[in-house]
């Protein structure tokens, strides 16, 4: 008895970390704790990106109420000054999800009033 409850609990347990070597992506809450809103100082979100790593075909969770922020996807040149010339993709329904499908750079900043100035803006680089 003793011996085929710990058989079935064996495979059980395997069968359910299956999943978890197969699947790859990631989900990443932005700004952990803070999410989506105004920092308390301008690289809070550079900090952020530093500390994981970004892969093909994970996800950016940008957790934000509509109404008080926005995602825009830009390019360098906007993110760097703030500007939204090339807006690539704009979201503003709140919690919103971006799949990184492709290896490369994604700059991002929120459009609402200044919070781009005052460091609302996420930069990662997605590897293959
Ligand atoms: C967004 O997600 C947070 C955390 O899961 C939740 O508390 C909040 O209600 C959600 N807001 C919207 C607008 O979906």
């Amino acid at each position: 008895m003793a011996v085929k409850m710990h058989l079935s609990f064996f495979i059980l347990a395997t069968i359910g970390c299956m999943p978890l070597v197969s699947v790859s992506s990631t989900t990443h809450v932005v700004g952990h704790k803070l999410g989506w809103n105004l920092p308390s100082y301008p690289g809070f979100y550079d900090d952020w990106a530093k500390k994981q790593t970004f892969v093909v075909g994970d996800v950016l969770l940008f957790q934000y109420h509509p109404g008080q922020n926005t995602v825009v996807q830009v390019d360098k040149n906007d993110y760097d000054h703030c500007t939204t010339r090339n807006i690539l993709h704009t979201y503003f329904r709140g919690n919103s999800s971006a799949t990184l499908e492709k290896p490369g750079d994604y700059f991002y900043f929120s459009s609402v009033g200044k919070h781009c100035d005052f460091g609302q803006k996420l930069h990662v680089t997605v590897s293959q």
